[in-house]
């Protein structure tokens, strides 16, 4: 596996505006969206190309044009969301699946409610979560997508703590993750600093 710290000045300079506590809701999905495509920039890095010929108004040349790669966008709901719509911009086929999963408040356990995927498992999964905390959700998740066939999956997510990257590694060490940040710590209840706050609450205003 390999951590992928997208630090591009667009992206830093969009994520410290998120983390005011002053940004209204509306920026704050705005920003996520635009982060998202940025991001999404660099995890199709590494996509194949065929070339094909083509002709020009002023001659035939061979064309790379991408090679079939199938993806599905996936959702950790409900915070996950709000990643979707930067990444269906630069991937307008993507299919989408969606994984259902909030922490318990008490034990901050990940607690499993939906899951929904489409039939063909040799698609490319991009997961996305803004917030990798404990890395407990992100760990289901991925066991679930594996348990079901789906062994191709990228993670996607905005800010990590040290703790989250550590859980993801070493129980899904094959998953590449890619994230805007790595922060300072958790806290006592195991969000994380300096971090943004509940992403959730902070993208659908339920706070
Ligand atoms: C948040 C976040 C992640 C999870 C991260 O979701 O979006 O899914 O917590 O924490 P972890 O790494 O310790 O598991 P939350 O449980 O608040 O659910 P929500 O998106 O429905 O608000
Ligand atoms: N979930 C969030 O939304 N934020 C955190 O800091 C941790 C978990």
């Amino acid at each position: 596996m390999a951590l992928h710290i997208i630090d591009h000045p667009l992206v830093l300079h969009k994520l410290s505006i998120m983390r005011n506590k002053e940004t209204s809701t509306m920026k704050f999905r705005q920003l996520l969206q635009e982060i998202s495509m940025l991001m999404g920039y660099e995890i199709t890095r590494d996509f194949p190309l065929d070339y094909e010929e083509i002709e020009t108004p002023l001659m035939k040349m061979n064309a790379p044009k991408l090679a079939g790669k199938k993806v599905v966008i996936v959702p950790i709901l409900r915070a996950g969301l709000g990643m979707v719509d930067g990444l269906t911009m630069l991937l307008p086929s993507a299919r989408i699946g969606h994984i259902g999963l909030y922490r318990d408040e008490e034990t901050c356990k990940p607690v499993f409610y939906y899951y929904k995927m489409p039939a063909n498992k040799e698609r490319l999964v991009i997961l996305t979560d803004p917030m990798l905390a404990t890395g407990g959700s992100a760990c289901d998740a991925i066991g679930r997508l594996k348990k079901d066939g789906f062994d191709n999956i990228k993670m996607m997510c905005l800010v990590a703590s040290p703790q989250g990257v550590k859980a993801v590694t070493e129980q899904h060490p094959d998953v590449d993750i890619y994230v805007a940040s790595v922060d300072e710590t958790l806290n006592e209840k195991n969000y994380i600093l300096p971090g943004l706050g509940d992403a959730g609450d902070r993208i659908f205003g339920t706070k």
